[in-house]
């Protein structure tokens, strides 16, 4: 019997639970035309809503083309303007034909090479001389709105992992370009998500930066316990084995509802339990030890990163303190003048280990935080 949980895809079909209301909100908001932005901390489910809206969205709607653009792949600008020419042709065409006459009709002086990809009924390559981009940038930005506007469609440009652009040495010149090409186009509508909360707010939060107000900023929540006890349950009982709701709101509280790891600690549980049998105590026990251990490397690696003083205000937040700059707190956990705490705070903010979201600090990863806690003798 095949495991019913996964993890490292986008869930997708029966395997996509609950987000109603998210699923409800984004497809009226890039269904009217509004910009969106939408920002939650690593594996909580952002590429899969997306996916799942703009499936629902595309099969409503027969005028409507969505382009998908990873930025985690992308290094240079260049590259940025080559992906983004060839998904929006992608997009607005079926056939290696027409992909070949569109680019050349739409993007005419710049003279893009194309040729067959790895899969050619579905895939092709493109790319151009860099001399050429330099004069042609506004050209490849407005690209999916002359399209659209020539073919009578809608387009929604989707790009994840948005806040890796910030990395590419010359964004502040791509992000004024970007900004002013795109709030005048009519026919297409962004779709902007990425982790990293606090890069994300700088670039679309900050008044002094070209994409403020750009769209609505969405800060996407966690999905319920009960939907992830009842999505357990469901999934253990269709595979002929047995779990109490209980422990199922053991599993997903262990996690702190993360998606991923409910969906990696189910799938140990699962796994560890023998065929018509029910989860035992030391089932999940056993389950958990191995989630720990399978995600040890990279904690380690995290780990040696820091500071002796940041590992202290990790103490103190896994300790449950909430007023770190207190004098006490900071005596107990030795964590220098209130200027350092400041400062290691938003370093581990920066790092994607603490965020800030709720009335306190909370370790962004929950199995980091239970491994930190067992490291220090603090569980
Ligand atoms: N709606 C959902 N129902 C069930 N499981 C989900 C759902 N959304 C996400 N997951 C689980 O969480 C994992 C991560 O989801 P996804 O890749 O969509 O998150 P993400 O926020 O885009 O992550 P990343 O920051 O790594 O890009 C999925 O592989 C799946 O196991
Ligand atoms: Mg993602």
């Amino acid at each position: 019997m095949q495991n019913p949980f996964n993890y490292g895809k986008l869930a997708e079909n029966e395997n996509f639970i609950d987000r109603k209301d998210d699923v409800l909100l984004l497809k009226n908001m890039l269904g009217s035309g509004i910009n969106t932005i939408l920002v939650s901390p690593r594996r909580w489910g952002k590429s899969s809503l997306v996916k799942r809206c703009m499936n629902e969205l595309q099969a409503e709607n027969a005028d409507l083309r969505v382009c998908f653009i990873d930025a985690f792949t992308i290094h240079t600008s260049q590259e940025f303007y080559q992906t983004f020419a060839k998904e929006v042709i992608k997009a607005t065409a079926s056939t290696w034909d027409q992909w070949v006459i569109n680019a050349r009709k739409y993007l005419h002086s710049i003279v893009p090479k194309i040729s067959l990809g790895t899969a050619p009924d579905s895939d092709f390559s493109l790319s151009f001389n860099f001399n050429e981009i330099k004069d042609s940038k506004e050209e490849i930005l407005n690209l999916p709105q002359k399209i659209a506007s020539e073919k009578k469609i809608r387009i929604i440009v989707c790009i994840d992992e948005f806040q890796n652009l910030a990395d590419l040495s010359d964004y502040e010149q791509l992000e004024s370009m970007m900004r002013s090409v795109w709030q005048h186009q009519q026919s297409v509508t962004y779709c902007l998500y990425g982790s990293q909360r606090h890069m994300m707010t700088e670039i679309f939060n900050s008044s002094q930066k070209p994409f403020y107000r750009f769209g609505q900023m969405l800060y996407l929540k966690k999905i319920d316990e009960t939907e992830w006890v009842n999505y357990i349950i469901h999934c253990f009982k269709n595979t002929g084995k047995t779990i109490t709701d209980d422990m199922a709101a053991r599993i997903a509280a262990t996690v702190k509802n993360h998606s991923w790891y409910v969906q990696q600690y189910a799938a140990a549980v699962w796994n560890y339990t023998p065929e018509h049998e029910t989860v035992t105590e030391q089932i999940l026990d056993k389950a958990l030890n191995w989630v720990i251990e399978t995600n040890v490397p990279n904690f380690q690696t995290e780990y040696m990163s820091l500071s002796a003083s940041r590992i202290h205000l990790l103490l103190a937040v896994a300790s449950n303190e909430r007023q770190l700059t207190s004098a006490e707190t900071m005596k107990k956990y030795s964590l220098g003048t209130s200027a350092n705490v400041v400062k290691n705070k938003d370093i581990l903010i920066r790092k994607d280990i603490l965020d800030i979201s709720t009335d306190r600090h909370e370790f962004i990863d929950p199995v980091f935080e239970i491994w930190f806690k067992r490291l220090n003798g603090l569980s």
